[in-house]
């Protein structure tokens, strides 16, 4: 049977206070992009008719820095945050505005500050809509057929309900430490009946370690209709989604909750601390992929490389390696120890960079090697090239960006700086300590010295760069 249309809400109106800086929360970067972005590809990844992000602290800001992954999205400004209840129903209001007509399907809500969700994990949530995922998922509690009503082991799920069509679902997990989270209550028999948020839990609820992870699913009637009976006479007078819960089963329809296998993917970030949690586990699968793909990664510990970098095998990484998105290695490279690669840093095959070296906007060709206190910005650098200890490009006039092109074989010479725009020719070279001033072009070759460094020779044949590259 055809799945019904799916909308995937995602709310992302929230402050954030706890964090207790301006920026707003879901922008806070992780592994080199937003936390929203995640959660944006991570929808788009289910293919879900609509996509509906509710927004409104640094509503601006956020829309112009994911416009691309907003594009498809409706966004909705939800005006003075009420609430997770009134996020959701802000969204589904705007939905069926813009349908025309009340939207009719599965409804899924992701929170802008949970960027480790996966979604087969949502894929299974949203499956548990329709049946009772025992025995073709790791979702689920094993039964407990005394039930101790902490719901911690008791069954979810009405066994005579199995395969009845739930009209929610939520994931839930076994966490008894981290602060804040809404606890899953359950009766004596270990049935769910509603979640409970923690400021408005009794001593004995606190006690409860299964707790609500915010990820839900709802056919839409059910949560249309129940919407309107939320209310906000509790401790944060705030209008909760997670009441919905307990309301549809006091209306005797089935809620399903399924609890996770995978703890970390449902991480929330409210702090900062939180937010190193969340980068630590996101940096490991980075690291894993990278492994996977055969990088020698020698001390991941010590590795920082963002999402969005390419890598080949039999690549060497040594350790203390910040690696930013928009970096290219070849593969056969050396990397490392304690090198910073920005964005537009290109490292052909076999290329090699050291300790100190930064580069940025720069490419080095194959086999071309800058191993000790470097900087490379605006550069293009040929095969077999040699830059030597403490070369600096100066792109920079305080104005604009200048760009320095060297060609192949060459040999820079240790402590050369060289002032953009500039050229350096083929198998030519600069002696230590030289000064190349605006404009300098070396022809192929040459042999420039001194400050400011003028032509004294043309280099011999026989001492090209690519036989003294490790002199530097
Ligand atoms: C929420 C859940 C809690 C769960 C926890 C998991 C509610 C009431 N509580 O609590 O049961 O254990 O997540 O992380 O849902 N937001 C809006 N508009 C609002 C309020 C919030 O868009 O008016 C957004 C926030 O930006 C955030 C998400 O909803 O992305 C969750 O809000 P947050 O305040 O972080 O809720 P928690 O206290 O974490
Ligand atoms: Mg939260």
């Amino acid at each position: 049977m055809p799945k019904p249309p799916l909308a995937v809400f995602i709310l992302a109106a929230g402050k954030g206070t706890r964090t207790r800086i301006d920026l707003p929360k879901v922008l806070l970067p992780l592994c080199g992009r937003p936390l929203l972005g995640y959660v944006l590809d991570t929808a788009a990844r289910l293919g879900p008719a609509h996509t509906v992000v509710v927004l409104s602290h640094g509503m601006d800001r956020i829309q112009s820095e994911l416009a691309a992954q907003l594009e498809h999205c409706l966004v909705v400004d939800q005006g003075k945050p009420l609430g997770t209840g009134h996020a959701v129903r802000t969204a589904l209001d705007a939905l069926d505005e813009s349908l025309g007509s009340p939207f009719s399907g599965d409804i899924l809500v992701l929170y802008g500050d949970c960027p480790l969700i996966g979604e087969l994990s949502l894929e299974a949530l949203r499956d548990s809509l329709e049946e009772d995922l025992e025995g073709e998922f790791e979702f689920v509690i094993e039964p407990d057929p005394g039930g101790n009503g902490t719901g911690t082991n008791g069954r979810h799920g009405s066994e005579s309900r199995g395969s009845e069509p739930a009209m929610a679902s939520l994931l839930t997990c076994l966490d008894p430490v981290t602060p804040g989270l809404g606890r899953i209550l359950r009766d004596d028999d270990g049935y769910f009946v509603g979640v409970r948020e923690e400021k408005d839990c009794t001593l004995a609820e606190l006690e409860i370690d299964e707790v609500n992870t915010g990820f839900c699913c709802f056919r839409s009637e059910a949560l249309r209709a129940t919407l309107p009976k939320l209310r906000d006479d509790n401790k944060q007078a705030e209008y909760y989604l997670t009441d919905v819960f307990g309301l549809l089963v006091d209306d005797d329809q089935l809620v399903r909750p399924v609890m996770t296998p995978d703890p970390e993917e449902t991480v929330g970030v409210n702090s900062l601390a939180d937010l190193a949690d969340a980068r630590n586990a996101m940096q490991d699968r980075i690291l894993l992929r990278h492994l996977e793909n055969g990088v020698m990664i020698e001390d991941p510990a010590t590795t920082v490389i963002e999402g969005d970098v390419e890598i080949g095998r039999g690549t060497k990484i040594f350790p203390y390696c910040v690696i930013r998105n928009g970096v290219k290695i070849g593969e056969d490279c050396e990397v490392g120890p304690f090198a910073h690669l920005r964005v537009g840093a290109v490292l052909a095959d076999k290329a090699q960079v050291g300790n100190f070296v930064e580069m940025k906007n720069a490419a080095l060709g194959p086999g071309s090697k800058a191993k000790h206190l470097t900087y490379l910005g605006d550069a293009e650098i040929g095969e077999g090239t040699n830059i030597g200890a403490g070369t600096v490009t100066a792109n920079y006039d305080g104005k604009a960006k200048h760009k320095t092109v060297i060609g192949n074989r060459a040999f820079i010479g240790s402590g050369t700086i060289i002032v953009a725009p500039a050229s350096v020719g083929d198998e030519a070279m600069t002696g230590a300590g030289a000064l190349l001033t605006r404009e300098t072009a070396v022809a192929d070759g040459e042999v420039y010295v001194g400050v400011p460094a003028k032509p004294i020779r043309r280099r011999a044949a026989e001492s090209s760069g690519s036989d003294k590259q490790d002199e530097a």
